[in-house]
């Protein structure tokens, strides 16, 4: 059977620059744009225009660069949002609205002070409404991870008839259980009338740190889309990660899915994100952290030298990075000592290996690293010795 392509919705500029701290001007939000085109995101969420004249302007740049990806605005669900959302859409070569409305009982009572019918009525009104400026019309049902299954279905088949393309199941606190997420989605998938009329979108919070496996989740129950971020940013505890649902869909494929990712970009795409952002990456991020392909304990480490697959499921070529590191620090091996050595320049015997390693040793308990300076003093040392 042909793998399915999963889309990828990118709102690293729109759920991820909310952040506090992550402010990008329309510069910064270009340049990434467009690496994000170049990176083969499927949709681009550019902004909020209504937020601010700074976003409404960087959505309409944005949507006058990018080539190939649709370029997205978000909206609440009323008439002046849409409109904004619209013109500053007007330069986009593919365009969409992401429009939608709180739809759990707390949002519903505590947010709107509203009923569902009324909620309902307004999902519908601002579906049609988007309608008339653009064919590409995305519904979010905020909340809907908290929202009774029975009345998220007759939302999603209302905004099916009025139209939408797109139906995002946002798990907007971040409280799903990966299974519970999937039930979810496959419930819709099984109980909205013309369901195959629109794709299903998965988005995630990581508040309990489980939006990746949601996400995961939610494709295999019949999504189609995955909304992300580059290095997981986004309100709170963050997003989906691109980068990680990305090499999870490559990495395993039985699940028989493919994205448009090229994922040789992923290294250099969090790297410009932090950069531009100014959120550093936690070094023990997945795919992405500095020590995502690095090995610092000797047993790791001899078993990675003799051959990588031991303790690596992805060549880190795949993602861009050249190559994997051994870290000497004082849980390495005598073998992690000696490729270190040989990578300078000096091929040790077993013999000197076994001298070199005791002083190794006692440098390694004053440092969190032994680096090549180190090794090269040690080096200096032991010749002056003999
Ligand atoms: O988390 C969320 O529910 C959102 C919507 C606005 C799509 O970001
Ligand atoms: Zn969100």
């Amino acid at each position: 059977m042909d793998s399915e392509k999963i889309e990828i919705f990118d709102t690293t500029l729109r759920d991820g620059e909310q952040v506090p701290g992550c402010k990008l001007d329309t510069k910064q939000k270009l340049i990434i744009a467009e690496q994000l085109d170049s990176l083969g995101v499927d949709i681009i969420e550019a902004g909020f225009p209504i937020s601010s004249p700074g976003d409404f302007l960087s959505v309409q740049e944005i949507s006058k660069i990018v080539k190939n990806a649709k370029v997205c605005g978000l909206t609440r669900a009323n008439k002046k949002d849409i409109e904004v959302a619209a013109e500053a859409l007007r330069f986009a070569k593919r365009p969409r609205i992401h429009t939608g409305i709180g739809t759990s009982d707390s949002h519903i009572r505590f947010k709107f002070n509203s009923t569902r019918e009324q909620v309902l009525e307004r999902a519908i009104e601002a579906v049609k409404y988007a309608k008339n400026f653009v064919d590409d019309v995305e519904f979010y049902a905020e909340d809907a991870g908290r929202t009774d299954n029975d009345f998220l279905a007759k939302v999603c088949e209302e905004v099916i008839k009025a139209g939408a393309t797109v139906l995002n199941i946002p798990d907007t606190t971040g409280y799903c259980l990966p299974e519970e997420y999937g039930r979810k989605i496959k419930y819709l998938r099984e109980n909205v009338k013309d369901i195959d009329k629109a794709i299903l979108s998965c988005h995630c919070h990581n508040d309990l740190g489980m939006a990746t496996a949601n996400s995961i989740s939610g494709i295999i129950n019949g999504a189609r889309q995955i909304e992300c971020t580059i290095n997981g940013l986004g309100e709170r505890a963050g997003n989906t990660a691109l980068e990680e649902v990305v090499m999870i869909i490559k990495q395993h494929p039985n699940l028989n899915f493919h994205t448009n990712i090229n994922s040789k970009m992923l290294n250099e795409m969090s790297y410009l994100v932090s950069e531009l952002m100014g959120v550093p990456v936690q070094p023990n991020k997945a795919i992405v952290g500095a020590n995502a392909f690095a090995h610092s304990s000797g047993i790791h480490q001899d078993g990675v030298i003799k051959n990588r697959e031991t303790y690596e499921i992805i060549d880190p070529r795949e993602v861009g990075i050249n190559e994997s590191s051994i870290v000497l620090t004082a849980r390495s091996g005598r073998s992690a000592l000696a490729y270190r050595f040989k990578n300078i320049g000096f091929d040790v015997t077993k013999v000197e290996l076994d001298f070199l390693y005791q002083e190794f040793l006692k440098i390694a308990d004053t440092k969190k690293e032994v680096n090549n300076d180190d090794l090269s003093f040690m080096m200096k040392s032991f010749n002056q010795k003999i």
